[in-house]
């Protein structure tokens, strides 16, 4: 049975098409290198207003999707590859639900009112075009709320269906913030049975819990770092779901998200004022000329820079930074912030960067080019966050050696080893508590030993640096969990 496997991957967001987090990264580079492995992968995804259709293949033919009360409504469907691959994305068009330009939030950042509807429709699209498409899944593997009713369709009104014989689900949670929790109605859309609205199932409050559904009925259920998937079992980090995880918990795993190398390696940066790497580090001190220059700081080399750069959002420890940020700029170090989100993070940071032009700077917006030039030009990067599944920018930085100060949660525990100054080993600066003190004291710690311990820095930067997340080793792990559900659903014919 040792063969290719067929593998259907879902998700509301992908690059290089669409982007809010690093869901998309994972989306749009992971089922790639399962193709690299030899399996036969195809992404679905929505067709938003912000992929042009003409830059992709019109698939004849209308995809029907029934919706309960709504009737059966009628979507387009359109396909492009993933770049340098020949994995198929199949994008589900309907413009009535995509049609717009934000993909979960109107432009005030309220969630859309029918994302109900948005979703279910999504994964029932996706079960819908196997059928079009005659494609058998042996896994289909969904990630976040917004998928997380496929699980349930296969186990329930799909589950007779020849065509998913074969087919075990794979859930992966990237944040359970998340969990896509709506008024009771949304049953009759999913038109999955009433008797699963229950505690143990879709039902949280007397609402529907689409996660919760997704977590009972997916076969496996992974996060991505195995720290998170220890701390969602939690009342500290389960957002309401420990119990229900923990119920869960044998069916559950962790798999770190990999790293994009081609796209964040300081040697080839197309972004970057001089590229750089561990042999000859001289061009870092550029990229950190530039970066000063370009946020208008004084160009001193003496000063360390650090870093940030994600949403201004609580769970990214914005609140802590805000909170200690004026004790900060006291340590004699400069900082630079590029994000976009909550408006009084967007308003208090901007006011900062006005009473402090010569040591602190933001840019509020999305910027991918400055997002490397932060990476390249600081010495320190910033990510204090309250809770993080996996993380990406701190997996950046290592390869930058921009060295991570860090809270020990989540991905950012699992990639992050503390500085230890007995031994100078370890690739970054953490603390524990997410208090203003513990931030401003392991802040000051890093830029004391930046300061004091030029020779503990180099030799952190050379180990961060060599360190290697690829999402090779990500894909073999999703791999052996996929053989691992095959097994288990062919040994059952047997029982
Ligand atoms: P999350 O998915 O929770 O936002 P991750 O660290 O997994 O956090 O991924 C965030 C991704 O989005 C990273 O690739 C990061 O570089 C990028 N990103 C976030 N905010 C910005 C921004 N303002 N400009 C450019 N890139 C950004
Ligand atoms: C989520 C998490 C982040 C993770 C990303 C990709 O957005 O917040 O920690 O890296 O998903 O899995």
């Amino acid at each position: 049975m040792n063969r290719g496997l067929n593998i259907f991957f879902t998700a509301s967001e992908a690059v290089p098409f669409v982007k809010t987090g690093g869901l998309a990264d994972v989306a749009g580079v992971l089922p790639r290198a399962l193709a690299a492995l030899g399996h036969n992968v195809i992404v679905v995804m929505p067709r938003y207003y912000a992929i042009d259709r003409s830059e992709l293949e019109h698939i004849p033919g209308p995809l029907g999707v029934p919706m309960g009360p709504m009737g059966e409504l009628w979507a387009g469907v359109y396909s492009r590859s993933l770049p340098d691959s020949s994995v198929p994305v199949y994008f589900i068009d309907y413009e009535a639900f995509y049609g717009r330009h934000g993909l979960y939030d109107d432009s005030d950042g309220f969630s859309y009112s029918d994302n109900d509807s948005r979703f279910i429709f999504l994964s029932k699209a996706a079960m819908e075009l196997c059928r079009k498409l005659d494609f058998a899944p042996d896994i289909i593997h969904a990630n976040d709320w917004h998928t997380a009713a496929q699980p349930v369709l296969l186990k329930t009104r799909y589950a007779d269906d020849p065509l998913f014989k074969d087919a075990s689900s794979l859930l992966t949670i990237h944040n359970l913030q998340h969990q896509g929790y709506f008024y009771k109605g949304a049953m009759d859309i999913m038109e999955v049975g009433w008797e699963h609205f229950n505690p143990l199932e879709l039902e949280s409050f007397d609402g529907v819990n689409i996660l919760k559904g997704g977590i009972a009925h997916a076969d496996a259920v992974t996060t991505v770092s195995q720290r998170y998937a220890h701390e969602i079992q939690t009342p500290e980090f389960g957002f309401g779901l420990d119990e229900h995880i923990r119920a869960h918990s044998a069916k559950l795993y962790g798999i770190l998200n990999g790293v994009d190398y081609d796209e964040w390696n300081p040697s080839v940066d197309p972004y970057i004022a001089r590229c750089y790497d561990i042999d000859d580090m001289s061009g870092k001190r550029v990229c950190k000329e530039d970066l000063q220059k370009r946020f208008g700081l004084p160009v001193n080399e003496e000063i360390p820079v650090i870093g940030f750069v994600g949403r201004f959002a609580e769970q990214k420890g914005i609140g802590l930074i805000a909170g200690t940020i004026e004790g900060l700029l006291h340590l004699g170090a400069q900082i630079v912030m590029l994000g976009t989100g909550e408006k009084w993070a967007e308003g208090f940071f901007s006011d900062i960067a006005g009473k402090y032009p010569d040591r602190f700077a933001c840019h509020i917006g999305y910027s991918e080019e400055l997002a490397h030039v932060i990476e390249a030009g600081s010495d320190l990067f910033l990510m204090p966050s309250l809770f993080e599944p996996c993380g990406l920018n701190q997996i950046y930085s290592l390869r930058y050696g921009t060295l991570p100060i860090v809270r020990a949660t989540g991905g950012l525990d699992d990639t992050i080893h503390n500085y230890d100054p007995a031994t100078k080993e370890g690739n970054g600066f953490k603390f524990e508590w997410a208090t203003n003190d513990a931030l401003y004291h392991t802040v000051k710690w890093a830029v004391d030993t930046w300061r004091f311990d030029k020779e503990a820095i180099a030799l952190m930067q050379k180990s961060a640096m060599q360190a290697r997340y690829s999402w090779e080793a990500s894909a073999s792990a999703y791999e052996k969990i996929y053989y691992f559900l095959k097994y288990k659903k062919a040994a059952e014919t047997y029982r």
